[in-house]
């Protein structure tokens, strides 16, 4: 029996060193905990890329609103050691040099942008060398963080990235494509019927109380290097927790965050409501 028994081993690790360590410590993005829908999305993943090449390839687009937690899931893909040398990732809102849809995914598969050019047309024609890289590092699947930045363009921009992710997903290439996005992504695909009924859509909603929510909530606390335990899966902390972030996962991750430096700066050591009130109102000013 340990006095830091509420903690994970990692947390356990950080909850002697000093307040400025701990505070740097618990704003990183420092841990994931698991949850029913992330684990669903992650299976769902594994089956599709599991399946033998053929004539199309299945698709899936997941939707959730900002902050729903998309982003993350698709870092758990990037984790899975298994998954990942099978998928190339593209990440629409990492476009510093604002290349085009089709140069991004070009670099996505690690090629310089610029080797392999794009028809102009409205229809794209891709060109070959791409089915070769693609069918050499046996990628199954594309997955595309930020899926409407690359639908909600112009018209003609529109309808070229639409043929471009359609030609991925024919019998030459045979990619899954895995889009995550804002719920306009679905909308935006739908302009071509025919495409869009190769995905299986799938949403994050936001939490609600539930079972789950309240092991994500023991989870969090196990991995946040207080000295006390919070309690943060009682049922006070938990409707404070819906009542005031919606229930959407970055404002709950955010709150819990700034009242736990709260918690150290106050000496408290643990969250209470009182912390997460001040979260609420003024998350920077611990
Ligand atoms: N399972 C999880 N465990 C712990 N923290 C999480 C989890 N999922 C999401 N978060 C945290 O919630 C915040 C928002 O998550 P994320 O960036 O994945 O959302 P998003 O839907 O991609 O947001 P955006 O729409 O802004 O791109 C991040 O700080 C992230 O670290
Ligand atoms: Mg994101």
């Amino acid at each position: 029996m340990s006095l830091y028994d509420h903690l994970a081993n990692s947390a356990m690790e950080l909850v002697c060193l000093s307040s400025d360590l701990r505070l740097a410590a618990i704003q990183r993005d420092s841990f994931y905990i698991d949850h029913p829908q992330a684990s669903t999305i992650l299976k769902i993943i594994e089956n599709v890329v599991a399946v033998p090449r053929r004539t199309q390839a299945p698709c899936v687009i997941v939707t959730g609103a900002p902050g729903a937690g998309k982003s993350s899931i698709i870092q758990q893909i990037r984790n899975s050691e298994a998954l990942s040398n099978q998928i190339a990732f593209l990440d629409m809102a990492a476009n510093p040099f604002n290349l085009k849809f089709g140069e991004l995914l070009v670099s996505s598969l690690g090629l310089p942008h610029g080797l392999i050019k794009f028809g102009t047309a409205r229809k794209a024609s891709l060109p070959a060398e791409l089915a070769e890289v693609i069918k050499l590092r046996k990628i199954k699947a594309l997955v595309i963080d930020e899926l409407h930045d690359s639908l909600l363009v112009s018209r003609p921009e529109q309808l070229k990235n639409l043929s471009i992710l359609k030609a991925l997903s024919n019998h030459v290439y045979g990619l899954s494509i895995i889009g995550f996005g804002v719920d306009l992504a679905r909308n935006a695909l739908s302009i071509d019927e025919q495409f869009s009924r190769r995905f299986y859509s799938v949403r994050i909603d936001d939490w609600s109380e539930s079972e789950s929510f309240r092991s994500f909530l023991a989870g969090v606390e196990q991995n946040i290097p207080l000295k006390k335990p919070s309690g943060l899966d009682g049922p006070d902390v938990i409707s404070f927790l819906l009542e005031n972030t919606g229930g959407r996962m970055d404002s709950i991750i955010n709150s819990i965050k700034s009242a736990a430096c709260y918690a150290i700066k106050s000496g408290e050591e643990r969250i209470t409501i009182g912390a997460l009130e001040r979260a609420i109102s003024k998350p920077w000013s611990y």
